[in-house]
């Protein structure tokens, strides 16, 4: 049997404590504490390559980086197998999964039991966010994956340098086997993971800072700093120590006169985050001295300095980006950020060894898909899984921020709030202040995509793109949101956008992605006073001519007119869906949801004459037209 030593560079007593307390629960042959070198990092993707885990790709084409086939069972967040173990079942709320935590260490701990026999058992100590900075935070992971320890070097600061730094400090406490124990002479397989798909559990005990995750190797649900700890956990910390913990791009614009602004977004999963954050504006914006520079993709944590400015940080140091869709005209700052020094999990393999997925280019006549099996351009299934993803440090980014690694994160002017939706929502709209903007997020609703289990296309309401990361209540959960616009001298202004109204034939009405910027635009200039809007039921909205079209002539007073309409019968069935959401979170709802929801119904009860929107005595006569159906 191996014997448990701890090397000296490890100061942090609790941690010491911990892993020898989880070395005997599971009973590893080895362990194995990581120090984040390079040279650690090479060595464990080489034994991934010997193990069959990862194919290396071709040295030329894609230099040191790897490809991963997951089991097909074992694809993405598993949101059914996700709990939130607080003490009692109302803090979770009923958006969450709860059991009691006794109840839940109780089925947990015989599954740990010995679940690391015949394999190593990794001690990952990590930083979210950069070292130092009063935002971040302190973690461990242990695991028995050697894929999770190579993703979690490019996605966290981790390594020695985190180790030294939480000598005397806390840390979040994450523990994760992939739950595939292998008994005396047992070959492993390539994914090892839970071989019932229904035997996977991610658990977060808040009250503990504690997470357990076991039975899947992938994502969200493996690397543990990420989805359980940056947000679960944190929303839990955050809502005590009065800051916020979101899943929110963070992007900076530069205007032509030098003036910066940061602005994040909160997008569900898949929803366009990660483009958003590496935005590359169109040509004319470019030429006039335009620039967007990216902070992060997915996670932000937001805090009021003495001032009670909020500032954000990116707790995370990579992307695990959704590759499906990506290509140089989408994203092009995204193609560059993993052409080198990547992992690959999911996508199609070319026979020159290099990576390919569905929307990147025209199909190559022969690939191995994400199966491992031959196919081609007749193939009925995608070459890759439509939740295939690629890891990469942000730092490859050709348009990372400046101000990417500052302890002190950067200032945020605006939140933007946007789902998924055909219909229904415009395409951009301010809320008239702090609390309606809350409200906004708060009804959110998105169709469902691949990045979680579910039936893809349907509607589901999704608070502030929180749904399935929020740690607690999530009636209280708006209520922390209120109270931070309470306690702060000038909140950011909040904005509500669409990139997905679709017209009759199915087809997207918005042409999005690069062209997104003249919504930026608009924004920031808004968030500073300065560009023009005109008043509607649900907010301030730009009108054609406060927007700047230069470079995208084609799109016409119409189309924009289209994607911009309000239509009153559609709004009054969204609001009652409002409702369903509004009742089930009833015992801890504040009571501004239910006011506000009054007066959104009252304003769109405005004369139909008028139109939706009353045009002002001084206004216009290009006011878009806000059709009214119930006339
Ligand atoms: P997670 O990493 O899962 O949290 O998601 P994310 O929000 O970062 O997702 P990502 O940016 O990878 O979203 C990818 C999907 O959004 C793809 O289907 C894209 O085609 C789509 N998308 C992104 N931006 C736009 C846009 O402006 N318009 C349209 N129509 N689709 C977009
Ligand atoms: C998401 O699903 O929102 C992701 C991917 O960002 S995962 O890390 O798998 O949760
Ligand atoms: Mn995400």
């Amino acid at each position: 049997m191996t014997t448990f030593s701890i090397p000296e560079k490890v100061a942090n007593k609790e941690l010491k404590r911990w892993a020898q307390e989880i070395f005997e629960l599971c009973a590893p042959d080895d362990v194995y504490w990581c120090d984040g070198s390079e040279e650690e990092y090479d060595r464990l993707c080489a034994e991934m390559v010997e193990s069959g885990t990862f194919i290396k790709l071709n040295s030329e084409l894609r230099p040191n980086s790897f490809l991963a086939r997951s089991h097909p069972s074992d694809v993405a967040r598993v949101e059914d197998r996700t709990y939130i173990c607080s003490r009692t079942k109302s803090d979770a709320g009923p958006t969450n999964n709860w059991m009691d935590p006794r109840e839940m260490k109780g089925i947990l701990k015989p599954r740990f039991e010995g679940s690391m026999k015949g394999r190593t058992m990794y001690v990952i100590p990590f930083c979210m966010g950069p070292i130092g900075s009063p935002i971040s935070q302190y973690g461990v992971q242990i695991t028995d994956s050697p894929y999770v320890v190579v993703n979690m070097r490019l996605m966290t600061r981790m390594g020695d340098t985190a180790l030294a730094a939480m000598a005397d400090k806390e840390f979040v406490h994450c523990l994760h086997s992939v739950g595939m124990p292998l008994s005396e002479g047992q070959e492993d397989v390539k994914w090892p993971c839970s071989p019932d798909p229904k035997d996977k559990y991610i658990v977060h005990f808040p009250e503990e800072t504690l997470i357990w995750s076991y039975g899947s190797g992938y994502g969200g649900n493996a690397l543990l700093g990420k989805k359980c700890l940056a947000l679960r956990i944190a929303s839990n910390l955050g809502r005590e120590q009065g800051w916020l913990a979101e899943h929110m791009l963070i992007v900076g614009v530069k205007s032509p006169d030098g003036r910066k602004d940061y602005v994040c977004a909160a997008f569900p999963s898949a929803c366009g985050k990660t483009n958003f954050a590496m935005l590359i504006p169109p040509k004319p914006f470019q030429a006039e001295g335009w620039e967007v520079t990216t902070v992060g993709d997915d996670i932000a944590w937001i805090k009021p300095d003495a001032h009670g400015k909020l500032h954000a940080i990116n707790p995370e140091a990579g992307f695990f980006g959704v590759a499906p869709g990506t290509n140089y005209e989408t994203n092009p700052n995204a193609m560059e950020s993993i052409k080198e020094n990547a992992i690959f999990t999911n996508v199609a393999l070319t026979d020159e060894g290099d990576v390919w997925w569905e929307g990147m280019s025209d199909a190559p006549d022969h690939l191995i898909d994400w199966h491992g099996n031959d196919w081609t351009p007749s193939s009925e299934t995608p070459a890759s899984h439509p939740n295939a993803r690629f890891t990469a440090p942000i730092t490859q980014c050709p348009a990372v921020d400046e101000d990417f690694e500052n302890p002190k994160g950067v200032p945020i002017s605006a939140f933007v709030f946007g789902g998924r939706r055909n219909s229904v929502v415009p395409l951009i709209q301010q809320s008239f202040n702090w609390a309606f903007g809350v409200y906004m997020a708060a009804t959110m609703g998105s169709e469902m995509t691949a990045a979680a289990f579910g039936n893809i296309g349907e509607v589901r309401r999704d608070p502030f793109a929180m749904l399935p990361f929020a740690g607690y209540h999530m009636g209280e959960y708006f209520g922390h949101w209120l109270d931070i616009g309470r306690n702060i001298p000038e909140p950011p202004r909040i904005f509500s956008v669409n990139w997905f109204r679709k017209g009759e034939e199915g087809e997207f009405l918005w042409p999005g992605f690069g062209e997104n910027m003249r919504i930026l635009q608009w924004i920031v200039e808004r968030a500073r006073g300065r560009s023009k809007g005109f008043e509607t039921p649900l907010g301030w909205m730009p009108r054609y001519e406060d927007m700047d079209w230069r470079g995208l002539e084609d799109f016409s007073r119409e189309d924009y007119e289209k994607v911009m309409s309000i239509d009153r019968d559609m709004w009054i069935k969204e609001i009652a869906l409002h409702d369903d959401l509004f009742f089930k979170l009833y015992d801890r709802l504040p009571k501004e949801m239910t006011f506000i929801r009054e007066l959104l119904l009252s304003n769109l009860w405005r004369s139909p004459e008028m139109g939706l929107a009353a045009p002002r005595p001084d206004a216009s006569e290009d006011l878009p037209r806000i059709k009214a159906t119930a006339e």
